[in-house]
């Protein structure tokens, strides 16, 4: 019995050690951040849509733009959920950014075809995103 405990006590004593390895690489989840930056991209988003549907341009343009940065804020956050899947979160968040990023080019273009197809990728990170990583 002792060694099983002593045994127990060095293997939770090796975990301890991994697990605080590995732990700075990877944040940890601020759920405060995420509601911040996701109310924002919610906001942004509906605001996208009635611009597109009102063919206005040029705010579908600002507003993509504005999307394009807060894919970079969240970027720098770690999920709650698939945390070691955290290069993938990442890069659905690049994905985020670059669709919006063509969105506003096309937008400004007033290129109907590309706009539609960037907006259909865009939200398709969105989408993605939190079948992925979210609760
Ligand atoms: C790279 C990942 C990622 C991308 C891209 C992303 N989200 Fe999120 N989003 C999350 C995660 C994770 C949560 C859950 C936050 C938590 O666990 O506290 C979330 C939560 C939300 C919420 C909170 C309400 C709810 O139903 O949980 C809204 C609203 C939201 N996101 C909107 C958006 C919109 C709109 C976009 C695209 C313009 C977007 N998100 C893009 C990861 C992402």
């Amino acid at each position: 019995m002792k060694t099983a405990i002593a045994l127990l006590a060095t293997l939770a004593a090796i975990l301890f050690v991994l697990g605080a390895g590995s732990a700075p690489a990877q944040g940890r989840y601020n759920k405060a951040a995420f509601e911040k930056v996701m109310e924002q991209a919610n906001r942004e988003n509906r605001v996208l849509l009635g611009s597109l549907i009102a063919a206005n341009w040029g705010r579908a343009g600002s507003t993509a733009e504005t999307i394009e940065e807060l894919s970079a804020e969240i970027r720098t956050l770690t999920p709650k959920r698939n945390t070691d899947r955290i290069d993938h979160f990442r890069a659905t968040a690049d994905s985020l950014g670059v669709w919006a990023g063509r969105l506003a080019a096309a937008a400004e273009a007033e290129d109907g075809r590309q706009i539609s197809e960037a907006f259909g990728k865009m939200v398709g990170a969105c989408v993605h995103c939190h079948a992925t990583f979210r609760e």
